[in-house]
């Protein structure tokens, strides 16, 4: 299978395609000062000890720990740092590459508001906020730095003209709404050498064609790897101030708006494997893939070059070996409330299986 093939991206070798996409199970809190605490790191343990898995995209790190917010990690200190290696070293002696997610925390995701506001020496804190924790983690011996560009985040709502609206070099046409990005891509292009990759997960901004042109930029300003998820969008545009992420998101109650009704995959697939037609660097595409096999008809189909999952991770540790048997398995029950939002321990899979092998 085209999934278990390795692929090589400047000097870093992944023995396979198999990703497990960033995710935050919440409920894993954070250890002193926001980092990873012993039993978060378990839980990947458990994702990686015997398993195939060519690359780790950790879970959201916060470059700037005010706001930090419900059980997250920062990536800012040395101590913070040195936890995040202990992470590291699980993922290398398995096999597995790991790319650290650092992300700035915003207020407003979910709610499509406006960045309108952010002073111009705000923004340049947070540029070298973001390439400051990069530094730490290549510094960690991370293989690569996912920057955190979707999702209603930060610098999604950067990119997106529905929630920029700003006259400053930080706004007004694509250039200027890609500053942000483009100056931390820049950044840390300062340091990253062929060993150390920088990823970027860009969420939809607008349409298809502005999702296009913005990930046609992100690769002139230097990404190694695009990464696709959802974001901002015109149709979600109304929605209530009340919205619910939690139910909301992700994924099973997003109707499919883009993809053609026979499309067998939801948006963000189809938004991805669109891009990827006008790229020449390698594309993750994930969001309800669900099984190796239906990853493995977008890798053959050339629609991407790693295929990665989240909540089948979540449901089963093992997954992909079993995966390798049976290509066809799935075991996420795909709840209209992942579970692993709020509390892992109501997971459904978690439940049959029992706590201590969450
Ligand atoms: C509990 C949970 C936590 C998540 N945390 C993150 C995160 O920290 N960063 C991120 O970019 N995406 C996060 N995601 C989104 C996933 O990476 C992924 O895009 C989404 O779950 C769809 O993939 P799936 O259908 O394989 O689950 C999270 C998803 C879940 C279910
Ligand atoms: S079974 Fe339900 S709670 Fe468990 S990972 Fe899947 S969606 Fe989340």
């Amino acid at each position: 299978m085209k999934i278990l093939e390795p692929i090589t991206v400047k000097n870093v070798t992944f023995k396979n395609r198999v990703t497990i996409a960033p995710s935050h199970p919440y409920g894993y809190g954070p250890g002193p000062d926001h980092t990873f605490s012993d039993d978060n790191i378990d839980y990947y343990r458990r994702r990686l000890k015997n398993q195939n898995i060519g690359l780790l995209i950790t879970q959201r790190m916060q470059v700037q720990s005010r706001d930090a917010g419900r059980g997250n990690f920062a990536l800012i200190s040395q101590d913070q740092k040195e936890k995040l290696k202990v992470l590291v070293d699980a993922a290398h002696e398995n096999g597995t590459k790991i790319f650290a997610q650092i992300g700035f925390p915003s207020t407003g995701h979910h709610r499509h508001e406006s960045v309108d506001f952010w002073r111009r020496e705000d923004l340049k804190a947070i540029e070298e906020m973001h390439v400051h924790s990069a530094r730490l983690a290549k510094e960690a011996g991370c293989d690569g730095v996912e920057i955190h560009g979707c999702n209603m985040f930060f610098l999604n709502l950067f990119n997106s003209p529905i929630t920029n609206h700003r006259i400053d070099e930080y706004g007004g046409n694509l250039e200027g709404r890609l500053k942000l990005s483009e100056n931390i891509i820049k950044g840390i292009k300062e340091f990253a050498d062929d060993n150390f990759l920088i990823d970027y997960r860009m969420g939809w901004n607008s349409d298809l064609q502005t999702d296009i042109e913005t990930a046609k930029k992100l690769e002139e300003f230097g990404i190694d790897i695009f990464h696709i998820s959802y974001g901002v969008r015109e149709s979600d545009r109304y929605m209530p101030f009340d919205f619910n992420p939690v139910i909301a998101y992700p994924g099973t109650t997003r109707e499919k708006q883009i993809a053609p009704a026979d499309y067998p995959y939801g948006d963000v697939v189809y938004t991805g494997a669109q891009i990827k037609k006008n790229l020449s660097i390698p594309v993750i595409l994930v969001d309800e893939i669900w099984t190796y096999e239906r990853g493995e008809k977008l890798l053959e189909n050339g629609d991407g070059d790693f295929i990665a999952y989240s909540r089948p991770f979540m449901a089963d540790p093992d997954f992909s070996t079993k995966s390798e048997v049976n290509p066809g398995y799935s075991n996420c029950l795909k709840c209209v409330e992942c579970a692993w939002f709020s509390d892992f321990h109501k997971c459904p899979r978690v439940l049959q299986r029992g706590f201590d092998k969450a």
